[in-house]
């Protein structure tokens, strides 16, 4: 993996105890020789133990600090002086903000507000003298473009109009027409990126890939929405890492980049891949194939039917392209929540 070639700075990563942001952390401490804080409020979410190998690390710097809170942001912010934010501290799971909106629009978009608020001070006061080197780097999703059809050859791309379904979605797209409007207005420098669906190691174990896992190793029914036919577009979180580190290094201010790996799969050949992976890894025994357990449910509510992003324009103008080939990234992400058991089960009590 390339190391960084840009001039050590102090970048703050917010949600660095979260599933990308402990994953960005890692790799910037371990490739780069840039100073990091992460920043977190520990929400269900987050967890210190992502970041065990960098916690004793002299370049790694922890402030529990939520984002909502103006005054403790400013003062982190005076403490650590910033060079450069990746913004990923967000409420990121779907179902929850079916079921409770609220915290969607409290964290994605009035902590997103806040954010932005204290970078300006923080660029036209204290930083003023260095402001046009500063960056904002914001993650958020392709799902603000909504869903495509199932039986069609379209992907999203940066000119594709917004049309959010979920609360998460309209919560992020919100967020991202902050990002745009504090650039606009107050000329803060920030580049914007929408990732596809992330997987790899410390996913909090509410989404597919570890709920699979964790209820075929417990024998339960492994449940999937619908006929399981709706597509998402899959890219190991390294990949997602190594693309916000080139962003940050080479990407255009101002600038949208859509970062993804090509990896349509149906939810149920995603299903169906661990299961085969299990079958290998933690043999069932005489129940026979962990296929057996799969178990179609009601679909969700508005549950998009189709994503994928066409990544041109970052392979293009960042040099950077997805590397990790789906099935060398699911065996190594399932060996580790096999691995991780343990851990998941202790998370899933927390909520
Ligand atoms: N996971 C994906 O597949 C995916 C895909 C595209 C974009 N994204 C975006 O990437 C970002 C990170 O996603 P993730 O999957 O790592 O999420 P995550 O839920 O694993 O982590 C979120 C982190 O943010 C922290 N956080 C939540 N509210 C906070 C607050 N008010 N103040 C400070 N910290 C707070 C949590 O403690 C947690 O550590 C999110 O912005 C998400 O929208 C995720």
């Amino acid at each position: 993996m390339p190391d960084s070639v840009s001039p050590p700075r102090t970048i703050i990563v917010t949600g660095g105890a979260g599933f990308i942001g402990s994953a960005l952390v890692r790799h910037l401490v371990a490739h780069t020789a840039h100073e990091v804080v992460t920043l977190d409020k520990l929400t269900y979410a987050g967890d210190e133990r992502a970041l065990a190998e960098v916690a004793a690390h002299p370049r790694h710097h922890f402030e529990r600090v939520d984002i909502c809170d103006g005054e403790a942001l400013r003062a982190a912010f005076v403490r650590r002086e910033p060079d450069a934010v990746f913004h990923l501290a967000a409420e990121s799971h779907v179902d929850r903000s079916i079921e409770a909106p609220a915290e969607f629009v409290q964290t994605n978009i009035a902590g997103t507000a806040t954010l932005l608020d204290v970078i300006r001070e923080w660029i036209d006061g204290p930083y003023a003298a260095a402001r046009s080197d500063f960056r904002l780097v914001h993650v958020s999703t392709d799902e603000v473009y909504g869903s495509l059809p199932l039986e069609s050859e379209t992907r999203f791309d940066e000119g594709t109009a917004y049309d959010p379904h979920s609360p998460y979605a309209a919560s992020k797209a919100a967020s991202d027409h902050l990002v745009r409007a504090w650039a606009h207005t107050y000329g803060l420098p920030a580049i914007l990126t929408h990732s596809t669906n992330n997987y790899g190691p410390w996913q909090y174990p509410e989404k597919l890939i570890p709920v699979v896992v964790l209820r075929a190793l417990a024998g339960e029914s492994i449940p999937v929405y619908g006929e399981g036919a709706n597509v998402r577009d899959w890219m190991h979180v390294d990949d997602h890492v190594r693309a916000l580190v080139a962003v940050l290094e080479r990407g255009r201010l101002g600038r949208t980049y859509d970062i993804g790996a090509r990896g349509e799969l149906t939810n149920l050949s995603v299903v169906r891949d661990i299961c085969w992976l299990l079958n290998e890894l933690v043999p069932a025994g005489s129940g026979g194939s962990y296929e057996r357990l799969i178990t179609f449910v009601d679909d969700r509510p508005g549950h998009d039917l189709r994503y994928a992003t066409d990544p041109g324009r970052a392979e293009r103008e960042l040099g950077w392209r997805a590397e990790i080939p789906w099935d060398e990234g699911l065996r190594a992400t399932v060996q580790w929540f096999v691995d991780h058991r343990a851990w998941s089960v202790e998370r899933l009590r927390r909520r």
